[in-house]
């Protein structure tokens, strides 16, 4: 996954300093290692090691290092082992080349047997640094930085998002971009290169998303963009991020994960108050009038997907829901009258993009539900709607999550209406959200906190539901697994008497879900099968129902309708997530293995 950075400016600062910022703001996307390089009268200085941000910076003074040219790069590591040689930029033979790269050259083993056959000495296992060594072959046979890294450019396969700096060029960065994210941020003075927006805002609001197959440069006041050789006018490509700095920093809370939960209820305001009724009614049209509907995404963005798919039933449509890594399977299926809902928070997970494409070949429409303006996602599609809840740093979706509901929950509404449906009881629930997503932090942070304790020395948990709480029994299982590291699973709890409740003995903890009123009594079932086995039964109920007295541990939360319950029945078990990670000692920023946006296949 990775995160870049480049910028230029049209005097010396002490851009060490300014290129580790880039990096703290761009660590969610992968930290197993960090680097900078740096153009200097002397040539390039690279420094880089594994380890987080932080760490490296601190260990190899990047906040002393002067200069007006540079690129950065955080790491998740997919070719070679996350190392002090492997961590990025990479350099050429001579040092005169530093790279960073997100994605995936997939002809990089062809490229480096025929470079090193021509004397190159390559230092990592990286595909990456191939790109370094190609340029400074074409440098050899006398092209210009420009020209050769064009043609390094077409020799390459795959994806990716690069920064290139040259020392027979100082005041440049190179660029290009396929299908890894990457945007110019435009400014007086400088100009910036980045994998995402939060990362631009401390400089400018003004981006320009690119899109696949363009590359160009950078210099301190101006801005070249060509695509398959012809120059791009970008004139008209500018736009204006709404988001403050401010917003991405962590303001007084231990972690973004924590400032993110808490953020919900103004990310579901800002979501409500933003909703286009004339674009709700026309996307609601399209699924009405569509042969087939399919609801795409991945990890949270697929749970929240999910919550929309169950809920069509209510007026007849069976949506397919699709996990977006799976869409070859369904590809039979695809045609020009159906139509798609594609959720993702950040419009940049390969997966879902990728399945995307697959669909719009086939004539699918495809409607997107992404709360970054201009992602790939976003523009690959035919129509938007917006999520507003800022921009999300922590790697675990939260807010996100909710806002996507309450979202998918707005557009149910529109086709109930269309259909004929009383959808006024939902609207008046939609308007109430954002406070009742208030009073559940409200009521369940301090249990939260006590019931982690508890939880944080089990190995194994249970999320069981039925019906519409099962999007937020998974979406808990995941929180759960993705920060604490501690093994949790969701079941629909009448299937977990076939094979889960074999693990069930004496402190198990078995977390339900009861955000559905009509399934209580079955649900009531299957917590006396679990105490039965002395099972630890943990419930987030609605306020005030006696069922609570039927469970060792409560979360309360306020009652709205199922639909909407998912929003913020889901909120105790994000906290306990939290609280279970913090009490384990992990960092919940930045858990092992994952990264917040999947730009690898
Ligand atoms: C990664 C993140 C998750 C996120 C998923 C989908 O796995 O860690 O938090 O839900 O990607 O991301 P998207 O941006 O498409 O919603």
């Amino acid at each position: 996954m990775c995160g870049i950075f480049g910028i230029t400016l049209s005097s010396e600062t002490t851009i060490g300093a300014l290129l580790r910022r880039a990096l703290e703001r761009l660590e969610y996307r992968g930290y197993d290692s960090a680097g900078i390089a740096i153009v200097t009268p002397q040539g390039i200085l690279i420094r880089k090691d594994a380890g987080k941000v932080a760490e490296v910076s601190s260990r190899y003074g990047f906040d002393q290092i002067r200069g007006a040219t540079g690129v950065a790069h955080t790491r998740w590591a997919t070719h070679g082992k996350p190392n002090q040689i492997n961590a990025h930029p990479h350099s050429d033979c001579s040092g005169t080349i530093a790279v960073v790269h997100n994605g995936i050259i997939e002809n990089y083993e062809e490229l480096k047997s025929e470079l090193i056959a021509k004397g190159h000495v390559f230092k990592s296992e990286t595909d990456t640094e191939v790109f370094a060594h190609l340029m400074e072959e074409y440098e050899r046979s006398g092209l210009t930085p420009w020209e050769a890294f064009k043609r390094a450019l077409s020799r390459i396969r795959g994806a990716y998002a690069l920064a290139v700096v040259d020392s027979r060029e100082p005041n440049k960065v190179f660029f290009a971009r396929n299908l890894s994210p990457l945007i110019i941020g435009v400014g007086d003075g400088f100009n910036l290169v980045a994998s995402d927006i939060p990362t631009v805002l401390e400089h400018t609001n003004r981006v320009i998303p690119l899109r696949d197959g363009e590359y160009g440069y950078i210099t301190p006041s101006s801005i070249v963009v060509e695509h398959d050789g012809v120059a791009v006018d970008i004139s008209d490509r500018v736009q204006l991020i709404p988001w403050s700095a401010d917003q991405a920093l962590r303001g007084g809370y231990q972690h973004f994960m924590l400032k993110e939960i808490h953020e919900q209820p103004e990310a579901l305001a800002s979501t409500i108050a933003g909703l286009e009724p004339r674009r709700l009614s026309e996307v609601a049209e399209m699924l009405l009038n569509a042969k087939r509907v399919y609801v795409v995404g991945a990890g949270t963005s697929y749970y929240a997907g999910l919550t929309f798919q169950l809920g069509l039933i209510e007026y007849r449509i069976a949506a397919i829901p699709i996990i977006s890594s799976e869409y070859s399977t369904y590809e039979g299926l695809f045609d020009v009258d159906d139509v798609a809902v594609a959720v993702s928070q950040s419009g940049e997970t390969i997966d879902t993009i990728r399945a995307v494409r697959a669909m719009r070949e086939r004539g699918v429409k495809v409607v997107a539900v992404t709360n970054v303006v201009a992602s790939t996602l976003a523009r690959e599609s035919d129509a938007v709607l917006y999520t507003r809840a800022g921009p999300e740093i922590g790697v675990a979706a939260t807010k996100t999550f909710t806002t996507q509901v309450a979202l998918l929950a707005a557009l149910h509404a529109q086709v109930g209406r269309i259909v004929g449906a009383d959808v006024e009881p939902r609207m008046q629930g939609l308007k109430r959200l954002p406070e009742v997503v208030r009073k559940a932090i409200e009521l369940n942070e301090g249990s939260a906190k006590a019931l982690a304790e508890r939880l944080k020395a089990s190995a194994s948990a249970y999320y069981l539901s039925r019906g519409l709480g099962m999007p937020v029994a998974l979406e808990g299982a995941l929180k759960m697994k993705e920060i604490a590291y501690v093994h949790a699973e969701a079941y629909p709890a009448g299937e977990s008497k076939h094979g889960p409740i074999a693990l069930v003995e004496s402190k198990f903890p078995v977390i339900f879900v009861f955000s559905d009123p009509s399934l209580k009594e079955k649900l009531l079932n299957n917590v006396a099968e679990m105490q039965a086995r002395e099972a630890l039964t943990i419930g987030v109920v609605p306020r005030g129902d006696d069922v609570g007295k039927k469970l060792k541990y409560v979360f309360e939360v306020p009652h709205l309708d199922p639909l909407l319950n998912s929003a913020a029945f889901v909120v105790p078990l994000q906290l306990l997530a939290y609280y279970t990670a913090v009490a384990l000692g992990r960092d919940p920023d930045k858990p092992r293995n994952l990264a917040k946006t999947v730009t690898v296949e």
